[in-house]
């Protein structure tokens, strides 16, 4: 969804409440500390730099780095020979500053009955004794180690747990279907993994353990064994599991809620699979933290390429520690006593930076949601938002559509008067839902803050800083610190001043991937190769006539469904693994809550009929082989393809047909213009 032009803008200052007390007054100043990041980076980067415990300073210089193809390989290094723990800095280094009794997170679970919290000094008693649970099975640096979790306090457990000795974490959405969890498993060759017995999602149970499980059975054939699953009870006593299999697990103490209760079946392979609540009650409380290089491997997160093969998007210990905590201190403005919640799944990259890592680096208060806008009815984030008196708040786009459709009295039920920032990430803001988040959401008084960055990035690299940037709707504004952002035309020159074109950056950051795990050319060709000199980011933008920087979207083959990166090239290989399935091709197609979705034109084999039965089974396919939230909202019968005399699909036309508009453009290089019309006669009527 593009945002409005430029031109249409109304501009919003920083509100003048939070500007007395934010960490940038103005945009002198921002501009002053922009400069100076960018012309001095080493100079800016070490003052964060001196608020981190480091063992040991850098062997090297403090960044060494090539950005050009041409010059030799890609590398990017910042303070290594540098030692630190990350965890160390976001636990131990706040337990010491005499935060040990402030909570580092509030759980909000999907029942509004079912919460939690747990300070700083807890969580750093759980994580040192999960590491040493780990370290007895054998784990230590470099293992990989797969996380498929639901919204709860032991991922964050996990992953903290992970980063204190050393092993790279892989976390997986667990909305990922088993399929999509195995190829995550054997590319990263996961020595272990840590899951739940299952969630309530709304009414919903799902049984995360037999996702698992049958990954894993998946990793067996393809002869990679996965040696330890260590479950964690997170379903009430109310909701019976019931073993099959060598042996029996006690029930966790949870906190029983009024809900509905229902018997999950869970497999269990003695030897393999472990109770989390029985391989803790004997580990020891402390583990002394080990030492990394700053340029060591912290986590691996994988996301959509455009040949459809995901990508292990690799993250290094220093340079994410000080730009995840940098980017959380000046984008939210980050105050002691600020209670602030991401509303993001771990299982992806906002909920990595954002609520996990930033926070819990700066000795932040936030909240864990496991549930969803929706449940039990679409009041729930203004509720929740009241109940734990939330200041700063981070959603996606397509999460404030999709309330927006439920009208402003659920919103204004509540009374929403400790907040004073709001966030948007993961896709473009609509000037109509930013006007809406900031008049009825936020009362007209709070700053709104829309976040341009990436999986790769691994914090915000265009955002407004809420006491200093004026804003316009729909715009992200303008660069972080650090980050030299250049907007360039076809041909690879750049655009000065307004224009549209492929945004790229000049210069690396602490925060930008380093390599894709295990394929090190893909890293250079997907990011490098096309504009030798800049990283590539594969999205459009527009610079206005007063500087400001507006995304357009992406300009390659992935579609970004409700702020999830899918490529069509995935979503095609999953239908053509249906027997009926000749041929498919899938394009992005706007929606009016999502964002965009995808659609599918499908042709089927001699024989096979177009029927709604065959609809389903196809979207089903979506779903199994990459998760439900991949599933496509159109698919239509497409007796043909249009495509080049070469063979090459025109998607470009696909994509102008889905939307019903018979401006193609020039159709020469088309083999057979008579597709079309017969593409046109089987669209679907409510496209
Ligand atoms: O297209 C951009 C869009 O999301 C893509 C990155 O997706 P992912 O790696 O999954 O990370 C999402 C969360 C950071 C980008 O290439 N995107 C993200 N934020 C915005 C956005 N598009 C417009 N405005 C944003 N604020």
């Amino acid at each position: 969804m593009a945002a409005s032009p430029p031109e249409a803008d109304e501009i919003f200052q920083p509100p003048a409440s939070l500007q007395a007390e934010a960490h940038v007054k103005s945009f002198k100043e921002y501009e002053e500390l922009y400069q100076e990041s960018i012309n001095d980076p080493e100079t800016f980067w070490r003052r964060v730099y001196d608020g981190f415990y480091w063992k040991s300073p850098p062997t090297g210089p403090f960044l060494d780095y090539n950005f050009d193809v041409r010059k030799g390989p890609i590398s990017i290094k910042w303070m290594a020979g540098a030692q630190t723990n990350i965890c160390y800095n976001a636990l131990d280094r706040n337990v010491e500053k005499g935060l040990g009794n402030k909570i580092a997170f509030y759980w909000e679970g999907n029942y509004p009955s079912d919460q939690g919290k747990i300070t700083y000094s807890e969580l750093l008693e759980e994580v040192c004794r999960f590491a040493n649970v780990l370290k007895s099975l054998g784990i230590g640096v470099g293992d990989r180690v797969a996380i498929y979790m639901p919204m709860i306090v032991e991922l964050s457990i996990s992953l903290l747990a992970c980063a204190r000795i050393g092993a790279i974490h892989s976390i997986v959405f667990a909305g990922y279907s088993s399929e999509s969890l195995a190829d995550r498993i054997l590319d990263a060759e996961c020595c272990a993994i840590v899951t739940t017995d299952g969630v309530w999602r709304g009414n919903k149970l799902l049984n995360l353990k037999s996702i698992v499980d049958k990954a894993l059975d998946i990793c067996s054939e393809r002869k990679h064994a996965v040696k330890k699953s260590i479950v964690v009870r997170h379903l009430s006593p109310k909701d019976e599991v019931i073993l099959s299999g060598d042996a029996n697990g006690e029930m966790a103490d949870d906190a029983i809620a009024k809900r509905p209760c229902r018997t999950l079946k869970l497999h269990w392979q003695d030897g393999r699979d472990v109770w989390w609540h029985e391989v803790m009650q004997t580990a020891d409380k402390s583990c002394d933290p080990v030492w990394m290089d700053a340029e060591d491997p912290l986590f691996m997160l994988y996301t959509s390429g455009s040949t459809g093969k995901p990508k292990g998007v690799l993250h290094t210990v220093g340079g994410y520690m000080m730009y995840s905590a940098t980017t959380f201190k000046y984008t939210f403005d980050y105050q002691p006593d600020d209670v602030y919640w991401c509303t993001a799944d771990v299982g992806w990259i906002t909920g990595h930076t954002y609520v996990a890592y930033g926070p819990l680096a700066n000795g932040a208060t936030s909240i864990i949601f496991e549930g969803t806008p929706f449940y039990p009815d679409a009041g729930r984030f203004w509720e929740v938002i009241d109940k734990y008196k939330v200041t700063k708040f981070y959603t996606a786009p397509t999460a404030i559509r999709s309330l927006m459709k439920f009208g402003d009295e659920h919103v204004k039920r509540h009374k929403r008067t400790s907040l004073k920032i709001l966030g948007t990430v993961g896709e473009p803001i609509n000037p109509e839902a930013w006007l809406w988040y900031y008049h009825v959401v936020g009362n007209s008084k709070c700053a709104i803050v829309d976040t341009f960055w990436q999986t790769e990035t691994g914090g915000h690299v265009i955002t407004p800083l809420p006491g200093a940037t004026p804003t316009k709707p729909g715009s992200a504004t303008f660069p972080f610190f650090g980050i030299q952002p250049a907007i360039l035309k076809d041909d690879g020159q750049e655009i000065e001043g307004t224009g549209e074109g492929y945004l790229v950056f000049k210069k690396p950051w602490p925060g930008i991937m380093r390599t894709v795990y295990g394929d090190p050319e893909r890293f250079e060709t997907t990011y490098f190769k096309k504009f030798p000199g800049y990283y590539c980011t594969g999205d459009g933008a527009h610079r206005d006539k007063d500087g400001y920087i507006w995304i357009t979207g992406r300009i390659d083959d992935l579609v970004n469904v409700s702020g999830h990166l899918l490529s069509t090239a995935e979503v095609e290989s999953a239908l053509i693994e249906h027997p009926a399935v000749a041929e498919a091709a899938s394009v992005s197609h706007p929606h009016s809550i999502k964002g965009e979705c995808i659609y599918c034109f499908v042709t089927l084999k001699q024989g096979e009929q177009f029927t709604d039965e065959m609809k389903v089974a196809l979207k089903n396919m979506v779903r199994v082989k990459i998760g439900p939230f991949a599933q496509p909202d159109f698919l239509q019968n497409a007796p043909a393809l249009p495509k080049t005399r070469s063979g090459k699909i025109m998607r470009r036309i696909l994509r102008k047909i889905a939307r019903g508009d018979r401006d193609l453009g020039d159709t020469s290089t088309l083999a057979d213009e008579s597709v079309i019309e017969l593409l046109f006669q089987f669209r679907p009527s409510d496209a």
